[in-house]
């Protein structure tokens, strides 16, 4: 891997020293079993937070036999949601050592570690053989990634023939982001492509696209629901990013209201290896 790939400055930006201690003093009494929705202030890294992967789940026709995989998985909640709702197993991986870590001890906390796991790898390099999972989901983590044909052929291999990739990311629109934001604080580690650029980069790893939806609206709506709902609940992804976090996210949603940035919801189809 090159100096350029920008992975060492992705693990940095999501290095989060201390984090599962912070999670524990945020938490209250280890013995106090804590449900998904109630995590879904901090554990849903992403525009939407919980709605988000709902929807992504039902476009990706996630059931109780679904074998999922979460790349890129951050704190692990959309996997907790994913095993709770539909009773699926699901293995998430991601780059950052203290995510997984506190995506284990939330997943303990929440008494899912029966059907969720987590391990630390690079979307780049999955440890997982070949047709393995039904359904992948990259939930706002391309952007973090420079080596798209590279990411793209990696889901692809691990997913059974017929398998579905679910991808729901922040895209460029038109025109130079503002930064810091949510997953770069500088331009150094943000691989930020068009909607058309991403599908580009998609279907040559062998994918058909099933669904397509440009869901920056949907985007508008809920940063405008979250201002006037007033200050955030007290768990809040300030608890995993640090203090910073209120100006990332004003940030974000500054891009999309004056349509640099927008938002992607794709679902693909694996087709079979040698079509
Ligand atoms: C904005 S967070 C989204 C987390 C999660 N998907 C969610 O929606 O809650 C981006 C995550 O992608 C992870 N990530 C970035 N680049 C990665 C890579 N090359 N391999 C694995 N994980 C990566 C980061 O560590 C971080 O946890």
């Amino acid at each position: 891997m090159t100096t350029t790939d920008g992975l060492a400055g992705v693990r940095e930006h999501y290095g989060a020293t201390g984090l599962t201690e912070r999670l524990k003093a945020a938490l209250g009494p280890e013995d106090r079993r804590l449900t998904p929705a109630e995590l879904a202030g901090l554990d849903q890294f992403h525009t939407r937070g919980l709605a988000a992967t709902a929807e992504l789940a039902t476009l990706a026709g996630i059931a109780a036999d679904t074998a999922v995989l979460d790349v890129g998985a951050g704190v692990g909640g959309p996997a907790r949601f994913l095993a709770a709702t539909y009773g699926c197993r699901v293995m998430g991986v991601d780059l950052s050592a203290p995510f997984v870590e506190a995506a284990r001890y939330l997943t303990e906390r929440t008494g899912l570690s029966g059907q969720v796991s987590f391990e630390t790898a690079s979307a780049l390099a999955l440890p997982f053989d070949a047709a393995r999972f039904d359904v992948v989901l990259l939930q706002h983590v391309a952007m973090n990634i420079a080596d798209r044909a590279r990411l793209y052929a990696e889901m692809r291999r691990v997913l059974k023939p017929g398998g579905r990739f679910a991808t729901f990311d922040v895209v460029l629109a038109s025109g130079a982001p503002h930064y810091p934001l949510p997953w770069a604080r500088t331009p150094a580690t943000s691989f930020l492509l068009s909607a058309a650029a991403t599908r580009a980069a998609v279907e040559p790893a062998g994918f058909r696209a099933l669904a397509w939806q440009d869901d920056t609206e949907a985007a508008k709506a809920w940063i405008a629901q979250l201002r006037a709902a007033g200050p955030p609940p007290s768990l809040n992804l300030g608890a995993v990013m640090g203090p910073d976090f209120g100006q990332l996210a004003a940030n974000l949603a500054r891009n999309i209201s004056e349509g640099r940035l927008g938002i992607l919801t794709a679902v693909f189809a694996a087709a079979s290896i040698d079509t």
